[in-house]
């Protein structure tokens, strides 16, 4: 029987691989003869018959009378893929009056006609999706990922391979803006009868899994051992509906992942969490233990052994319930919100009236995001002076648009933070956060774009003390608001500090940058002059906003000294930065601008200690 696997054979996942697996175990890999750039520029196509998502069989011939033919490899559940599904279909279009014919090509065989049927018309790619199952194509052309694209010339010979544009700096870095058009020019030169000056380029994307010989035991197999790390650590996001882009719950599913999740666990990207461990104790820890990661990549590189079925984990059991039990209060966007398919980053802002008739006391906050496919990240905030609605009124659609910083309305304070995969907590006993009934609150919604048009609706659902609130949680921010980074700077430092003029506890932590922001620490030094990190992100991504919660909560006495250096990387090599060529950047709430805060839950005062000053 054969089964498939994803090899690491693109040139430059391989090295990829082997830049993680030397910085990662100090020891390099031999990649293999398959890693070295095949050229298949040259390469003639001949006659084939495909079914299409419709069943109809599609053959070469049919398109005869075109003067180019594009061939692009893509999967339903690449992200990356999925990115590009917008802009494809736009160059189909475009290039379908100049006589070009546009063929997606589907070589994933987990994939069903069924799937790409429903891919192709939500994504609405509009030229037809071809399924290559038994690899007969993508084997000639010799496709490796998806997407990648080839270009055949008026005698179906291969002009070019390669990505559609430059957009990803990797795997995972996608620039703002794409600088070399790679498809299009070598289209605009195949159509003018010249020569291709960039014939072969390097796609970035999700390898076409290729079948592989069976491997069923092994000292570390999927049942046994890797499958019960994706059950605890993978599967919150990484299951049908949520915002990972493909599901970890089956073995086939893993397997056909396998070279991924290797790249993805080494780097340490997945499961996202940005705090190094040793600075700082926190709680519900989404990272890998260094064993758990052995045992995934000694996995893969094993060829992703199934094991004894008999010795799965049950499986695990996701339910719809809040996971505190029934809310006090649950408040819902009035109206589904309309997510782009692509460009930037969306941040929105809804506003919920709460019909609060009293003032209530808030002890623990959650989230249920409507369309959990594009909500990033949900930051809550109580907004007392009406601006927030203002704001919304003057933004046609439900809520208004912000950067990725501020909510644009000064003297909101923050409530809550919800990433994928966060659970709720109780904030400490007799501890609670003021809602005044007057007040709303605010959610701004980070969403990320899928490739298509989606809809969200999301909740907010509130529980108030039943007891009377000795103490008042508030929020402190420590951060530079000087902020000013000259263009070409690799590594512009920003400190801030304060003396905390009263003890605190600090509960969690969030640091907080935009798109340049590279690494931050934050540091305590106490009045004894004993220094303790509270947080240290090493690879600041502006895409993994957490809140970080302490396992106790730090108590800092008064005179302790909140420290942050927060680090910027403004030259064209950061593939995140959204000016090119780079601009001077200064503090404020567009993407474009820049911030560097640590915003902390904190009580001010001791446990038994009279209320504290509102
Ligand atoms: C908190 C949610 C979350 C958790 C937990 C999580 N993932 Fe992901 N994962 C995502 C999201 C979201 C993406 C898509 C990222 C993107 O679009 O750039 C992703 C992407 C990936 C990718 C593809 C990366 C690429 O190269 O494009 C792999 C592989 C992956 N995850 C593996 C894992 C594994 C293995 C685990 C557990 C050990 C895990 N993830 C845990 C949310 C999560």
């Amino acid at each position: 029987m054969s089964r498939i696997t994803r090899p690491v054979s693109t040139p430059c996942a391989a090295l990829l691989a082997a830049a993680f697996l030397f910085l990662s175990h100090g020891r390099l890999r031999s990649i293999g003869a398959d890693s070295s750039p095949q050229t298949g520029a040259g390469v003639k196509v001949s006659e084939f018959r495909l079914k299409d998502a419709t069943g109809r069989l599609r053959s070469l011939a049919e398109f005869k009378e075109r003067k180019a033919l594009v061939l692009v490899f893509i999967g339903t559940e690449c992200p990356v893929a999925n990115s590009y599904a917008e802009s494809l279909a736009g160059l189909a279009r475009r290039y379908e009056a100049r006589n070009v014919q546009f063929l997606g090509i589907n070589a994933n065989r987990d994939e069903s006609l069924k799937a790409v049927a429903a891919h192709a018309e939500s994504f609405h790619l509009g030229f037809p999706v071809l399924k290559d199952n038994r690899q007969v194509l993508a084997d000639r052309v010799g496709a490796r990922v998806t997407p990648e694209a080839f270009v055949l010339d008026a005698e179906r010979v291969v002009r070019y391979r390669g990505r559609i544009d430059d957009a990803y700096a990797s795997r995972t870095k996608k620039r703002p803006e794409a600088r070399a058009r790679d498809l299009e020019d070598a289209l605009e030169a195949v159509l003018a009868g010249k020569r291709v000056a960039n014939p072969v380029t390097v796609a970035l994307g999700c390898l076409i899994p290729r079948p592989q010989k069976a491997v069923v035991s092994g000292r570390v197999t999927y049942h046994r051992d890797v499958a019960p790390i994706l059950q605890q650590r993978c599967q919150s996001c990484h299951r049908p509906g949520q915002v990972a882009p493909f599901s970890l719950l089956t073995y086939r599913e893993a397997r056909n992942w396998a070279a991924e999740i290797k790249q993805a666990v080494s780097g340490r990207l997945m499961p996202p969490w940005l705090a190094e461990p040793g600075h700082g104790e926190f709680q519900d820890v989404r990272r890998l233990s260094d064993e758990e990661l052995r045992t995934v990549v000694q996995w893969v590189d094993a060829g992703a052994p199934e094991g004894n079925p008999k010795q799965a984990p049950a499986a695990k059991t996701w339910t719809d319930e809040w996971f505190l039990g029934k809310p006090d209060l649950v408040l819902t966007v009035p109206e589904p919100y309309e997510v782009a398919g692509s460009g930037p980053d969306d941040f929105r802002v809804f506003v919920l009236p709460t019909g609060l008739t009293e003032d209530k006391q808030v002890v623990a906050i959650d989230f249920r995001p409507g369309n959990p496919r594009v909500v990033h990240h949900v930051v809550s905030f109580v907004d007392p002076t009406g601006r927030g609605r203002t704001l919304d009124a003057a933004d046609p659609g439900p809520g208004y648009s912000s950067g990725p910083g501020g909510i644009k309305v000064p003297g909101a304070t923050l409530q809550g933070i919800w990433a994928p995969g966060n659970l709720p907590r109780y904030l400490p006993q007799g501890v609670g956060r003021p809602l005044t009934k007057n007040g709303d609150l605010l959610i701004q919604v980070h969403y990320h774009k899928t490739g298509r048009v989606e809809a969200d609706q999301t909740k907010v659902a509130l529980y108030f003390a039943r007891e009377p609130v000795q103490r008042v949680a508030s929020t402190m921010i420590v951060g530079p608001f000087n902020i000013d980074i000259p263009p070409d700077a690799a590594r512009h430092e920003q400190r801030a500090s304060l003396t905390l003029p009263v003890e605190m506890e600090v509960l969690n932590i969030m640091p907080h940058m935009h798109l340049l922001g590279k690494e931050m620490k934050v540091t305590a030094t106490l009045p004894d002059g004993k220094q303790e990190d509270l947080v240290w992100i090493r690879d600041w991504d502006y895409r993994w906003q957490d809140s970080y919660r302490y396992k106790e909560p730090l108590r800092l006495p008064a005179g302790t000294k909140i420290a942050i250096t927060a680090y910027y990387d403004n030259t064209s090599s950061n593939p995140r930065n959204p000016s090119n060529p780079p601009r001077r950047v200064r503090f404020g709430e567009q993407t474009t601008d820049e911030m560097g805060f640590a915003i902390m839950e904190v009580i001010a005062g001791r446990p038994g200690s009279a209320p504290s000053a509102q």
